[in-house]
Parts: structure tokens; C-alpha cells; sequence
């Protein structure tokens, strides 16, 4: 498998197809790049296209990730190595949206495509999402999921909380995680995360989400693992958004030694403004619906 780059985009399937692209367009500050009736597509307020895809659908489920690799040489490479190991792959390797498609053990789709180069993490004056940060996972089989990433794909381990709680997986690039995989009872998306590129742009963006009549569901704080300042929220269909920024970023891969965190308010939200809201529990846990 060659090195992964970057997580590049989010695809969710929701039942308030409308209000979402609402939510996400106007207060939560996506850029809506094109829509039909079928499916959104968002960008960041630079030059990231494409980092959340909404899907008009009858039920809220994460469809799957996108991430990007640096050569088109290495999405060959890696297809063919992951056909070899047995994988059911779907490719496309001529003309536009070079690539290919794989599922994790849990059903997600994880897709690939080539990089297209560092996104501009310069913060907008009015504080607007720039980049997809990260996303966490719920899986029924952490362990298995988590191996998936680390065995197959490559991903390194940066950080982990106590009883294997909840994994931090790094891809080929600085930022401490892209990834994080947490047991729950099916699998589902925890939350996934856009970078406004610091704190400043960051309260901007809580202040515009309160002018529009959303309040987070937890934050803003500070996590320990990952070090990010963050604010949750919900959406429409219940998806928890998260407003990042300041994630660690490693320069020097070998002195990095991950560590296992206890898993405590204080550590959670190193502030010490408070933990998660029930609801934020109840959204993000995998619960939802049961
Ligand atoms: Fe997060």
C-alpha cells in the first residue's frame, strides 16, 4: 500500500436532504458548490472542493470517506495490492476521477484519489470551515476496523484513550489524526470535523452558528489527545459537525511516542469548561435511534 496523504471528503446520507444543505450553506459556512436533487456537494471557503458530500436519502448513515494519495502510480500500485490481499475493489483509472473503491470491514466506502495539493489553511476574517480536519467512527468491532487501517492501509497509531476507548490514526502527513475509530454498537459516524484554521476564526464561526440560532452541543474546549481546540454541533438529521483547529502536528515522526490517555473530564476538555451534553452523548455515541 502506498502512503495516504490527506482525508479529503465526507459522503452522508440524510433524511432532511433540504434543511441540511440550509444548515450547512448558512450557518455552519460550507460553500455549496453544485446541488440537484440527489446530492450536495460542499466546499471550503478557499480552495478545497468537495469535503462534504450530503445525499438525499430515507435514512442517516455515513456513506463513506475519501482520502488522496500523491501519484497516480500510487493508486495503482495500492488497487492492485489491495485485489491481491483479496479486497473487492471498483476502479477508474482513465479520464476524470482517477481512482478506486474499496469497503472497510464495517461496510463504509473508502474511496481514493489523487491529491491535488496542500489545502490554504489561511483563516477567512468572517471564520469559515477551510478543510476537512478529521472524522471518528463508531465500529462493533473497533479492533478489527482499527487493524484495517493500521495493517492494510498504513495508517500509524498517534494517541489512544485508556481500555481502547477511542484510537487517533495518522495518515503521511503532519497533522496528529485524520482518523478515529471508537467502539459503539453499529457502525456509524461519531462526528467529522472542519479545520477553520485558528481560535480566532473559530469563535467567529460559533458566533455566526449562534446568530442563526445554533447552539453547540459541546465546547468550545480543548481536547488533551490531538491538542484541538473544538465546538460540536447537531445538523438537521442528527450528524455531529465539529468547528477544529490547532491539531498537533508532528514534525519529527520518530520521536512521536503515541501515549494512552485516561479517559477523564479534564483530559477530554483540558479548559475545564465542561463535558459533553447528554444529547452530544446520545448523537455521538451510535445509540441514536435505538
Ligand atoms: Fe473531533
Amino acid at each position: 500500500m502506498r502512503p495516504i496523504t490527506r482525508l479529503r471528503s465526507v459522503r452522508i446520507s440524510t433524511s432532511a436532504f433540504d434543511r441540511s444543505i440550509e444548515f450547512y450553506s448558512k450557518g455552519f459556512g460550507l460553500v455549496l458548490e453544485d446541488r440537484n436533487q440527489d446530492v450536495a456537494y460542499f466546499a471550503g471557503a478557499r480552495n478545497q472542493s468537495g469535503i462534504l458530500e450530503l445525499h438525499n436519502g430515507s435514512h442517516d448513515a455515513l456513506i463513506g470517506l475519501t482520502f488522496t494519495m500523491a501519484t497516480v502510480e500510487d493508486l495503482r500500485t495500492s488497487h492492485r495490492f489491495l485485489s491481491s490481499r483479496g479486497f473487492e475493489t471498483k476502479s477508474a483509472f482513465a479520464g476524470e476521477g482517477i481512482g478506486f473503491e474499496v469497503a472497510d470491514p464495517d461496510g463504509n466506502r473508502i474511496s481514493f484519489t489523487l491529491d491535488d495539493g496542500i489545502p490554504d489553511e489561511r483563516p477567512t476574517d468572517d471564520g469559515r470551515p477551510l478543510f476537512l480536519s478529521h472524522v471518528v467512527l463508531n465500529s462493533p468491532d473497533a479492533a478489527k476496523l482499527t487493524s484495517f487501517f493500521v495493517d492494510v492501509l498504513g495508517f500509524k497509531i498517534a494517541d489512544r484513550y485508556e481500555k481502547d476507548l477511542l484510537s487517533f490514526l495518522r495518515c503521511a502527513q503532519k497533522q496528529h489524526h485524520c482518523i478515529g475509530i471508537s467502539p459503539g454498537p453499529k457502525a456509524s459516524l461519531n462526528h467529522f470535523s472542519v479545520d477553520l484554521g485558528g481560535i480566532d476564526a473559530l469563535m467567529r464561526g460559533v458566533g455566526r452558528m449562534k446568530k442563526a440560532g445554533f447552539e453547540p452541543i459541546w465546547g468550545p474546549g480543548r481536547h488533551g489527545p490531538g491538542g484541538n481546540v473544538f465546538c460540536y454541533y447537531e445538523d438537521p438529521s442528527g450528524f455531529v459537525p465539529e468547528f477544529t483547529c490547532d491539531v498537533i502536528q508532528i514534525d519529527d515522526e520518530d520521536k512521536w511516542v503515541p501515549k494512552e490517555w485516561p479517559r477523564v473530564p479534564d483530559i477530554a476538555n483540558v479548559w475545564g469548561t465542561g463535558g459533553p451534553s447528554k444529547r452530544a452523548v446520545e448523537l455521538m455515541s451510535g445509540h441514536r435511534g435505538e
